[in-house]
């Protein structure tokens, strides 16, 4: 199965997997269990979807690995492995805000950035019905509209940050965001960190950085923005793995990683 064929079946799973997800929001959440902070919370919708992201993959891809935020790693015997966020933006679906996505990449090579190979990635907003994908070679798309990333110059830009749930980083999170404050016209922190990356494949933000995102944060949006002509810190083969991500184009990617001592 080539890139683009495992990005057709990606976007078929997280139409249904959006779906679900939807449907279980308009039923009423509940938070079923707080995990490493009061921020970092896991809803019963988050499991049942990821049930069925695995459930669906095993059946068209029975060879293929696996690594979900909720249910874990496990190793497959042909080189793709599946990274799934069934529900990322977890705190906005339960408060009811309509920015929370699936994301669902194929990767080959080792399961883990940053000796990892993007080849397909998905990233669907079921409250906006909005899909955006990308296929490794291919380019990135929202819907049927393919995708660049704006190219700010000095003037600045709208940036999106976000903050991961370890308190102990806060302060260092805090500098950051005092850091790049000046260089921009404005900064974010949305909630979800795949549309963070999505939305900078699509112009809609100028750029991104976060500190400690987790493989299935990133794993489809950096593809998004790499294949949007943008960059993000070590991609498009290496990823930094846990420490920092920045995604932009290169003349604000440069300046913000400058800014915040990378
Ligand atoms: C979180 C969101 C958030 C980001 C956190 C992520 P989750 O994912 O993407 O925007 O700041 O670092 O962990 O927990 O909602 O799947």
């Amino acid at each position: 199965m080539d890139a683009a064929a495992l990005a057709d079946l990606a976007l078929d799973i997280a139409r249904e997997a959006g779906a679900l997800a939807w449907q279980r929001r308009e039923e009423g959440v509940a938070i079923a269990a707080t995990k490493s902070a009061i921020a970092d919370i896991v809803t019963e919708a988050d499991r049942e979807v990821e049930a069925l992201i695995r459930a669906r993959l095993a059946a068209e891809r029975p060879d293929d690995g696996f690594l979900g935020e909720e249910s874990g790693a496990e190793r497959g015997t042909s080189d793709i492995t599946w990274v799934v966020d069934p529900i990322d933006g977890t705190v906005n679906y339960a408060y009811g805000m309509p920015h929370y996505a699936v994301s669902i990449a194929a990767v080959s090579g080792e399961p883990t950035p940053p000796t990892w190979t993007a080849l397909a990635g998905v990233v669907h907003n079921p409250a906006v019905g909005e899909t955006f994908h990308a296929v490794r070679g291919g380019g990135a798309w929202r819907d049927e509209q393919r995708l660049t990333v704006s190219q700010v110059g000095a003037a600045g830009g709208l940036v999106a940050t976000g903050f991961g749930y370890d308190p102990k980083h806060h302060e260092g999170d805090l500098a950051r965001v005092a850091a790049v404050m000046p260089l921009v016209r404005d900064l974010r922190r949305a909630g979800a960190a795949s549309l963070d990356l999505a939305y900078v494949a699509a112009g809609r933000l100028d750029g991104y950085f976060e500190r400690g995102l987790h493989p299935w944060d990133h794993a489809a949006g950096a593809l998004l923005v790499t294949e949007a002509g943008g960059l993000v810190t070590g991609a498009p083969d290496v990823f930094p793995g846990r420490e920092m991500t920045v995604a932009a184009g290169p003349d604000l990617l440069h300046r913000i990683v400058a800014a915040i001592g990378l």
